[in-house]
Order: structure tokens, then sequence, then C-alpha cells
């Protein structure tokens, strides 16, 4: 369909805008309901997106109950959007991140409009899940540093504004951020040594790092990553940041950890695959960090084995949880929340106190839980609240018959000094 010359309505800025701005991330999302029974479709949300072969626009087209995805090119975009309008009456909605347009075409073709801040700005705080319920960003994005280093990495356009599909990126690094606050670490008046385990394109590490600026509380940092193409571009990135106590050391965290001579105050790791999770938990142990923060990923190494011991008729705890192991997805479930326990189990009978929260919304993703860990003072508080941590990890194994990876990547330092010399699982399978 051909363009629609300007015809001088005031809906014409609008158009334009979705048109021109879907690139540069200058709106996140449009919403476009037409009048009952005048499309095929009830209701259909764009956003742009990033893909391998360049920047497009994704729809979900809602019809009834039935959703569908698919793709437009950005060059077929600003056809796609007047077709997409049509002719008739329509509602249009479009969110971007300073404000939000609402427009409105009648039955008699008049467009009414309204301009107002972002919906999101107007949700009351005690109605948002405490995840949400944060103090404002930890990046406060009208600061121009922040602008550089958000723009830097990817999740902003060049001209400043958040992409539609690092949204979900941005607010994790946020919320990661806001979730360090209160941790101890940063009361030690002297530069703070953070370790970021399976750092990946660093968007969490050069945040932080900004952030540690930004307060006064100088960070050095150490990313590690395996993939050791991802690693000079990170680094340049620093460097042209002007990050200069930012490095990067292309290995992985197994490899990292027997050869690192340096004190680690701080680990954190973000969404490191599978037991990736458990090398950056060991790695923070062995290098004594005083805290470990870590957001697990994929779970794989016990659900693996929760199904062989299932297979083998050898799963003490099916006899209590017959029924929920009866469905797959649910002893995958039931996998992830054994393996996040074992992890917070192990760091307190490794002496550090835990605390599981939430770390973003469901919705956002499913691996959303933080494993938040700082060091016990040593003493005989610390030695019980091992002791007891210890025997709820040995007894969680051995109802499933587990052995963690984690228990080697500990090495000598599993089973902790003082406990049974025995490896937890291995009473239970016999191994
Ligand atoms: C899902 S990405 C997350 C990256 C980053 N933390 C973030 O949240 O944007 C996981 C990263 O961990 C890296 N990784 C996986 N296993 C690793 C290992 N054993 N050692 C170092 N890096 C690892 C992967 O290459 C990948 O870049």
């Amino acid at each position: 369909m051909p363009q629609r010359p300007d015809t001088g309505d005031p809906i014409d800025p609008i158009l334009q805008y979705l048109k021109s701005e879907a690139e540069s991330g200058g709106w996140l999302r449009c919403s476009i309901t037409p009048a009952r029974g005048s499309a095929p479709w009830d209701r259909l949300v764009a956003h742009p997106v990033r893909l391998g072969r360049g920047p497009a626009i994704k729809l979900v087209t809602r019809s009834g109950k039935k959703e569908t995805t698919a793709t437009v090119a950005i060059e077929d975009w600003p056809d796609r959007l007047m077709q997409l309008i049509g002719t008739g009456a329509v509602n249009l909605n479009v969110i971007a991140p300073g404000f939000e347009w609402h427009a409105r075409r009648t039955r008699d073709g008049k467009w009414l409009l309204s301009k107002g801040r972002p919906s999101l700005e107007r949700e009351r705080p005690e109605e948002l899940a405490p995840h949400d319920r944060l103090r404002g960003r930890a990046l406060s994005e009208t600061n121009p540093q922040v602008q550089a280093l958000f723009i830097e990495t990817g999740l902003f356009g060049k001209s400043g504004v958040l992409l539609g599909d690092a949204a979900a990126k941005h607010r994790q690094v946020q919320h990661y951020l806001e979730l360090l606050r209160p941790m101890r670490v940063w009361q030690r008046g002297q530069a703070v040594r953070v370790v970021d385990a399976g750092c990946g394109k660093a968007y969490l590490s050069l945040a932080l790092y900004l952030w540690g600026e930004l307060r006064r509380t100088p960070i050095e940092l150490t990313g590690v990553e395996a993939n050791t193409e991802i690693v000079g571009p990170v680094e340049a990135s620093a460097r042209r940041l002007g990050y200069e106590r930012a490095t990067f050391r292309p290995q992985p965290i197994r490899e990292f950890t027997a050869e690192w001579r340096e004190p680690v105050d701080l680990l954190v790791s973000l969404h490191a695959c599978d037991i990736a999770t458990d090398e950056a938990l060991a790695a923070g142990v062995r290098l004594g960090a005083e805290a470990i923060v870590l957001v697990p990923c994929c779970h794989q190494e016990l659900a693996d084995q929760v199904e062989a011991n299932m297979k083998a008729g050898s799963l003490p705890a099916a006899e209590t949880w017959g029924a929920v192991l009866n469905s797959g997805l649910q002893r995958h479930r039931l996998a992830d929340i054994v393996t996040d326990s074992l992890r917070a189990a192990a760091l307190e009978a490794l002496g550090y106190s835990v605390d599981v929260v939430e770390f973003v919304s469901p919705e956002a993703t499913a691996r959303n839980l933080m494993l938040r860990a700082e060091r016990r003072a040593p003493g005989e508080a610390q030695a019980q609240a091992a002791a007891r941590a210890y025997e709820r990890y040995t007894a969680l194994a051995r109802a499933w018959a587990v052995r963690p990876a984690l228990e080697a990547l500990l090495g000598d330092l599993w089973p902790p000094r003082g406990q049974e010399a025995t490896p937890a699982g291995q009473g239970a399978t016999g191994r």
C-alpha cells in the first residue's frame, strides 16, 4: 500500500514519529485496537526489535484467544503501519520512554488525541510487587554518564532512549544494582574488588562500575567470560567509556578461579548458564569474597540426575513427592528449586548468611531468583548456623539422591571444615 501523503491531520506527527523513530528507540510499544468487526483481528501490539538481519518491528496480533506473532523489516514498517491503522474507527496507544500518546479516530474520521506521562510512572508504589517497588532507578537515565554507558552497551539507541528489545536487560541491570545497595561490602570505605562471573556483554559489569563511581565507591572490576569473541568488544567499550579499572578475562570461570591471586570482595553473576552459576559460587567462596550475589539461569544438571534416579527407581523423595513427580514439567520445576536450595544451604554451610529474593517480575523472566550471600562474622554463632545448614544440605541431597557439581567445584572446601567427611549425596546414592 502506498504511503499516505501528509494530510495535515493532527495524527500525522504521531504516525511520522512511529515511522522514523522505530530504530532509535524513540518509542517502546504501539497498540492498535480497531472498531469491532472492522479488521480480522481484535488488537495488535507492535514493538521495535533487533534481529540478526537488522532492526525490525515485532507484531503480536490477538484475535479472540489466539495470538500470532510476525516481524516486519524496518523499511516495510511505514507502509504496514498505514495498512494497520486502516480508515475506520480505531484506538492507537503509543508508549515512549518519557510519555504516552492516546489517539482515537471516531466513526466520522476525526482524530482525538491526548499525551501524558507513561502509565508505569502513574502506578502507585504500594500496588507494585516488591521487586518493582524500588526507590527509583539505581542509575538515573538523565545523567549524561549513564546515557553514555547505555548507548555504548547498546541498551539505548544513539538518541539516548531505551530500545524496545533492550527493556528487559535494562530492567534486570537496574534491579540488580538496587538489590546490591544494602550490602555491607560498600561500607569498607575503600575500593571494592568485584568479579562478574560469566559477564557476557558486560551490561551488568559496566553499569556496576559506573554506579560505584557515582556513589564515590571506586570499583576494581574483573569480568570473566568464556566466549572469547565477546571479550574484545567489551574491553573496547570499557576503554571508550574511560573505565580504567575495568578489565576482562577471556576464560572459563573455573580456570580463572585456579589462576586468580588477587583478593575479591564481591562476586556477582547474572544468568550464567546451568553449572556456570556453581562455578561462580565456588569462585566466590574459594577466592574469599565477602559477598556473593547470584542470579542463576537455566538448570539442567540436577534435573538430569532426578530423571535418571526416577528411571532407576532410586529416588527416596518419590515416596512423598510422587504426586508432583508424575509430571515432567513439575519434576523440572522441583529440580530447579532443589538446585537453588542446595546452593543456598551450601553457602550457609560455608559461613555465609543467605537470603533468596525475587529479582524481577516472573513475567519478565522465569529466571528471577537472586541468592544474596554475605560472610558471617566468625564465632560460635557462625559455626552453629553452618552446621545446621550442612545438615539441611545433606538431608536434601539424600532425599533427591543427587550429587551437585558444586561439591567438586569447591574442591577441598567441601565438605566444610568440621563437618563429616563424606560428600553429601554419597550416602543416598551409594556412589
Ligand atoms: C546468558 S549469558 C548472561 C551474560 C551476562 N551476565 C548478562 O546477564 O547479560 C551467560 C554468559 O555466561 C557465559 N558462560 C557460560 N559458561 C561459562 C563459564 N563456565 N565460564 C565463563 N563464562 C561462561 C556465556 O558465554 C554467556 O556469555
